[in-house]
């Protein structure tokens, strides 16, 4: 058995479900042994090789690093030694400043050049250890260790400054870009992840990182995007782990728009499916998924069809593993609507896409799911939901939970908002200032 750490994204607890399904559908069993705001623990019965890590971190939305535990603390010896308000405890510094898992890491230093980061995340926003004044603290302790310990040359990198875009990611972690331009994941370079929890803190080691240079590219370079309608990329790759697609299987997106599912879906070696109504979108899907074949060099197995999500039994000639899709999600408002039109517009989307369920669950393989977003409309009257019963009426589908009890050991957490519910059936995904949010929901047979 073998432990990982994966940071997760911004939406933690759709990062854990999506990590949860993409283990799984590779035939790994799983276990989430603990977990923060920021990180999950994860126990799996196997240890995976460079090239399945790689292959992993590839394919997730959410998570955007995995590392392996090296070593487990008590939170209140860090607590003590770091903490935000109040003075340190002078015992329990001095034992951390030790850095006991340098050792590990780096049994044989001797006469070798390190460079190497460490990056903590913590419990949540919340969190009582003083992060920022550990890094640093830590950094500078386990530079003089490495040199103690015979190390020719010891140097680390800090954090840089936060993110404008996402104020409320930790300032206390070292991006994948940084990591990546430094070389810090080839040894003897190291980074060095901790893991605030309830009760321990995990000491560890980054194994794999995000290429999000890569991402940047496939982003700004594509032909065709319509900025308007387009999903994220990373929700898009969610998607497609929770319809428990992946490669060699077919998917489906019967929304497809310009087709950035269906390109994230391409690049992890998927047969891919679109359609769209809009003539323009089915036209713009095929020039990008066409540039990306040859950005890659390869054959893409791809088809767009221009055509009505309510007629796919008529206009696919197969069948396919999974379906995700962000559907048509009414009007592109720049203000809130009053309540009345929002429940009128929540109305005719329920019938389309109870609709185009009808007729997507007879291309659908027995044991294959429906990964999809919902739309969650803010209007000045209040927020306005699906209801999934219209919606599911008549198709044979059902709503699965999206966290398997199973899967997640119950651990303490006195934080209510930190517990992950098995029973959970929708995953909202928020953007700032949008009226128009999301839940994410996936189907199937039961
Ligand atoms: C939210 S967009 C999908 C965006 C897409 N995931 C992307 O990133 O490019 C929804 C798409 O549904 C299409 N659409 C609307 N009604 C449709 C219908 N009845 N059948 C098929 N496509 C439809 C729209 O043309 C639009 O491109």
């Amino acid at each position: 058995m073998t432990q990982y750490m994966f940071v997760l994204g911004k939406n933690w607890i759709l990062s854990i479900a999506e990590l949860i399904a993409c283990l799984e559908n590779r035939g790994i069993n799983v276990k989430i042994t603990d977990h923060s705001r920021t990180m999950a623990i994860v126990d799996i019965d196997q240890t995976l090789d460079d090239e399945s890590l790689a292959e992993i971190q590839t394919a997730l939305g959410g998570a955007y690093k995995i590392g392996t535990t090296v070593m487990v603390l008590e939170r209140n010896l860090v607590k003590r030694a770091f903490p935000k308000r109040g003075s340190y405890k002078s015992r329990e510094r001095d034992r951390l400043l030790k850095c006991p898992w340098v050792e590990i890491v780096w049994p044989k230093p001797q006469g070798k050049r390190v460079e190497f980061g460490v990056s903590a995340y913590p419990l949540s926003n919340r969190d009582n250890i003083d992060l920022s004044r550990l890094t640093k603290i830590l950094s500078e302790a386990m530079k003089h260790r490495l040199l103690d310990r015979g190390a020719r040359k010891a140097a680390y990198y800090l954090y840089s400054e936060p993110d404008r875009r996402d104020p409320d990611r930790p300032p206390t972690a070292l991006w994948p870009q940084t990591i990546s331009k430094h070389n810090l994941l080839r040894p003897p370079n190291a980074e060095i992840l901790i893991g605030i929890m309830d009760s321990d803190v995990y000491i560890g080691r980054t194994l794999v990182v995000y290429d999000s240079m890569l991402q940047q590219y496939r982003d700004e370079a594509r032909p065709f995007v319509t900025s308007e309608i387009s999903t994220s990329p990373k929700i898009c790759r969610t998607l497609l782990n929770l319809a428990g697609v992946k490669e060699g299987d077919t998917v489906l997106d019967p929304f497809c728009g310009t087709g950035t599912l269906l390109m994230e879906a391409a690049l992890q070696g998927i047969r891919v499916r679109g359609i769209d109504l809009d003539p323009d979108a089915a036209q713009g899907a095929r020039t990008n998924l066409r540039w990306l074949g040859q950005e890659l060099g390869q054959q893409i197995d791809y088809s767009i069809i221009r055509g009505d999500a309510r007629q796919v039994h008529e206009l696919l000639k197969e069948s396919v593993e999974g379906i995700a899709t962000e559907p048509h999600l009414g009007p592109v408002w720049t203000e809130k609507p009053d309540r009345d039109t929002a429940i009128s517009t929540m109305r005719e989307l329920t019938k389309l896409y109870n609709e185009a369920l009808k007729s997507m669950v007879q291309v659908l393989r027995d044991d294959g799911k429906i990964a999809m977003t919902l739309p969650v409309i803010q209007s000045t009257g209040g927020v306005v939901r699906m209801d999934t019963r219209p919606l599911l009426k008549g198709t044979g589908l059902e709503i699965y939970r999206l966290i398997p009890k199973d899967v997640v050991r119950s651990v303490m957490k006195k934080d209510k908002d930190l517990v992950l519910r098995p029973e959970r059936e929708r995953i909202p995904e928020r953007k700032w200032g949008q009226v128009v949010q999301r839940d994410v929901i996936v189907i199937g047979r039961g």
